[in-house]
């Protein structure tokens, strides 16, 4: 039998769908599953006539390969990926490459690249963004680790990637050890933030100014086709347009308000804390998760607190609402980017690993979750300090200021928790203020637990105590 140019070991969703694509694009594909009744269905349902071999054993799945061996692991993330390692491990060659396409931590990966050198086994974390049928037709790829890994397999990654606006591949080498993993992290985390600000403004339309979902889907179909072009503003109309069999109503209606999470956006929310970045759009896109799911006391509580309902303000029409909305959310999501990439910068000094911001905006570009054609402006656009230094930057969120404050008074008004675009909107004032309210909580500080402050006409790092019970 010919050897396969590249194995795919996990034929769920996404793993069998990554497989096809590899072959579609020419190359011979082995495929493993741990469980045979998934290698079973995938041989009934793509093989026959095409260039795969399945396998229901792990060593006769790694000997068909031709060498060195690219293996992508497409697994549940955390202990399921340490425990095929050390299945597979002994039964591969000096030189042969592991690929974990999962949602894994980036520190996990650091510590796989690392243990893994130690055997001559190169390995790559790389996220992959696009969901199924990214995977399928072209997802956004972000690899990191070793960096003979990618020299290996660039040529099959790049023929299976998406393409960003000037048709080059999605998929880059992002930088070494758990670098790519990083950034897909912080993908995510940005998607949490840019969701949830998509789902505050549904809500002031749907709740404030009672308009029927296909409405507003409607607007969002509207914002599609200008500077909001993006591919989660665009799954906004068929979302809202989509109807319930069973009841008639919109399904978005009928649809539970507790929303899930699988971790990655709590992970950005909690390594932005701990490594001093502030990212308080994301954070409080994760908290508005984390508080949906108390449907039963938010259900009790709404029966006991009544805050008085509050009508649209004659000033704000859904006529002028609708321009403010789209200004908002378009330097909303400008603040956003520069959160995420802001953090990837920090997080990447702290671990000496050299990520370049802009190649993450164009990877970005195509076949990601976050894909939106903001991100040319991004691309050419970002500073080595972040994006909220361009003068793009700048000109923009400055003209979609007023809009911004006048959604949140409404939102307020109406009683709409705004947690990203409140947050966001306060993170953007204190960046660009050269006077904060810090001071008074170092004062407060010095008060009570003599912590010590630095003074404004005193050099740097000097640190002064005041007595403040002494008599006067
Ligand atoms: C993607 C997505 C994908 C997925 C995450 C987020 O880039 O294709 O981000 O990785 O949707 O699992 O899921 P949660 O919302 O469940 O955290």
């Amino acid at each position: 039998m010919k050897k396969s140019d590249i194995g795919v070991v996990g034929l769920g969703v996404m793993g069998s769908s990554l497989a096809r694509n590899a072959e579609s694009k020419g190359w011979s594909v082995s495929v493993y599953n741990r469980s045979s009744d998934k290698v079973d269905s995938f041989k009934q349902s793509f093989e026959e006539g095409r260039n795969f071999q399945s396998f229901k054993q792990l060593k006769r799945f790694v000997d068909s390969l031709e060498r060195p061996r690219k293996i992508i692991l497409m697994i549940k993330a955390g202990k399921p990926v340490d425990a095929l390692i050390e299945k597979i491990t002994p039964l591969l060659n000096k030189g042969d490459i592991l690929i974990d396409g999962g949602n894994s931590y980036y520190k996990d990966t650091t510590r796989r690249v690392k243990k893994l050198k130690e055997k001559d086994i190169e390995y790559l974390g790389m996220g992959v963004s696009g969901g199924e049928i990214g995977a399928l037709k072209g997802p956004s790829m972000m690899p990191g680790g070793s960096k003979k890994a990618w020299e290996e397999s660039y040529e099959i990654l790049e023929s299976m990637a998406a393409t960003d606006f000037s048709g080059k591949p999605c998929v880059s080498y992002l930088g070494n050890e758990g670098s790519g993993h990083l950034v897909k992290m912080v993908h995510n985390g940005i998607e949490y933030g840019i969701m949830q600000m998509l789902s505050e403004v549904y809500q002031i339309l749907r709740k404030g100014y009672k308009l029927e979902p296909k409405v507003i889907g409607e607007m969002f179909r509207r914002f599609n086709e200008g500077k909001l072009e993006s591919y989660l503003v665009e799954i906004c109309e068929p979302i809202l347009k989509e109807v319930d069999e069973k009841t008639g109503k919109p399904l978005v209606d009928i649809i539970l308000d507790k929303a899930g999470q699988k971790g990655t956006g709590r992970w950005t929310a909690r390594d932005a804390l701990e490594y001093g970045v502030e990212t308080s759009m994301i954070s409080q896109a994760v908290h508005a998760r984390v508080a949906s799911a108390f449907k039963k006391k938010r259900l009790l509580l709404s029966k006991t607190y009544n805050f008085g309902e509050k009508n649209v303000s004659p000033e704000t029409s859904l006529e002028n609402m609708i321009p403010k909305l789209e200004n908002c959310l378009y330097s909303a999501w400008i603040v956003v980017m520069d959160q995420g990439l802001r953090m990837i910068k920090d997080i990447a000094e702290e671990f000496e690993w050299e990520i370049d911001l802009k190649e993450v905006a164009r990877v970005w570009q195509g076949g990601c979750i976050i894909r939106a054609k903001l991100l040319d402006d991004v691309y050419k656009n970002i500073k080595n300090d972040g994006l909220l230094e361009s003068k793009w930057a700048e000109k923009n969120v400055e003209a979609g200021y007023d809009d911004w404050r006048d959604v949140l008074v409404e939102g307020l008004n109406l009683s709409v928790p705004t947690y990203v675009l409140s947050s966001g909107l306060a993170s953007l004032i204190n960046d660009v203020s050269a006077q904060t309210s810090a001071n008074m909580i170092q004062a407060m500080r010095d008060y009570f637990g003599a912590h010590k402050y630095e003074r404004t006409d005193s050099k740097e790092g000097e640190k002064f105590h005041n007595d403040w019970y002494e008599e006067n």
